[in-house]
């Protein structure tokens, strides 16, 4: 009935199963592993979130497939506070963190290709690869007292193979809380060139430091090094994960993958598969971008006819205010 892509045991766990009767008979139960911001206790500034929405110009289609300006401005404007330029011509909007995965998949790989993922983090990944036909290969985080968690790279160069597209960061890591090192950093910038492999980098508790550390990356928005994707949204940074807005940060324009990744004929994007609708213009979009070519001139070949992502919210991330809270989020000293 269902594609080979759908091959998971979907029947409830034991400790599902275990809350379910629990629930079923009445009894309190204290689920410390509550993780939906919504239903934690946190005071929303409702009145400007929903005023936002309301707006009439949400009412206007726009047909952007990068997301409005508007809000990409929002998003350039989130990094200038945090001290980082990023030109919003560089930002790509998405529906959520986990769909700008499923654009990257489609963006880097042919099926049964892989990407690099760390061991261990953010088990999600297995079902979003899933969907897309990649393999995911992982590497291992070792603990290592009392620096803290880093990169084994000799399990991620052995995790490579002539398939491999891309190495995954979750900087900081869910659910070890580590930021990537500076020298880890200078190392997977030469693993990357070496192997023409992308950096795909999820940032999206990047805000949930407790204290500076100068050894970390706090963001990966000014690699330049190699073809790098930053993703990031509102999620975790404003807890507001049924915004359904994410980013997409394109940088690292130079260099053999980004120009492959982009060029008509290269089987990684078929600009002539991808014409006719937004959702596969926006990804013909990030391969413009990431070809250094302007929005302008690729959208000449790539009519926009389906809707754009992230125009509402959009507005809430212009008029929106940054809310601060404690989560309890993944994020250590190191
Ligand atoms: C590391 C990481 N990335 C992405 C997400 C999901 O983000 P989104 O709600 O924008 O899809 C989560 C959610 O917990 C996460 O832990």
């Amino acid at each position: 009935m269902f594609s080979s892509r759908i091959k998971w045991d979907l029947a409830p766990n034991r400790l599902a199963r275990l809350i379910a009767e629990k629930r079923a008979r009445g009894e309190i139960i204290l689920d410390l592993t509550e993780s939906n911001p919504t239903r934690a206790g946190f005071e929303y500034p409702v009145k400007e979130i929903l005023d936002a929405l309301a707006r009439p110009d949400s009412m206007l289609y726009e047909p952007a497939s990068r997301g409005l300006m508007v809000a990409r401005e929002a998003v350039s404007r989130y990094y200038a506070e945090r001290g980082a330029a990023v030109d919003p011509d560089r930002i790509h909007l998405t529906a959520s963190t986990s769909e700008s995965y499923s654009w990257l998949f489609k963006l880097l790989t042919d099926f049964g290709q892989s990407v690099l993922i760390p061991h261990p983090s953010y088990p999600l990944f297995e079902f979003l690869a899933a969907l897309e036909g990649v393999e995911l290969r992982p590497f291992n985080l070792d603990y290592i007292h009392p620096s803290g968690w880093r990169i084994d790279f000799d399990s991620l160069e052995q995790a490579i193979d002539a398939g491999t597209r891309a190495i995954i960061l979750v900087n900081p890591n869910n659910p070890t809380g580590t930021y990537l090192k500076q020298d880890e950093l200078e190392r997977l910038n030469l693993i990357c060139a070496r192997h023409s492999l992308a950096l795909i980098v999820d940032e999206v508790f990047s805000d949930y430091a407790f204290e500076d550390d100068g050894r970390r990356v706090t963001s990966l928005v000014d690699n330049s090094e190699v073809l790098t994707f930053v993703l990031n949204g509102f999620s975790k940074v404003l807890a507001l994960p049924q915004m359904k807005l994410g980013w997409i940060v394109t940088g690292g324009t130079s260099g053999g993958r980004s120009d492959r990744a982009a060029r008509p004929d290269s089987g990684h994007v078929s600009f002539s598969r991808s014409a006719g609708s937004a959702r596969s213009s926006k990804l013909a979009g990030i391969a413009c971008r990431i070809a250094g070519s302007d929005q302008g001139s690729c959208s000449k070949e790539l009519p926009v006819t389906g809707s754009a992502s992230g125009g509402g919210s959009g507005q809430a991330a212009g008029g929106g205010r940054r809310m601060v809270c404690d989560t309890g989020s993944p994020a250590d000293s190191h």
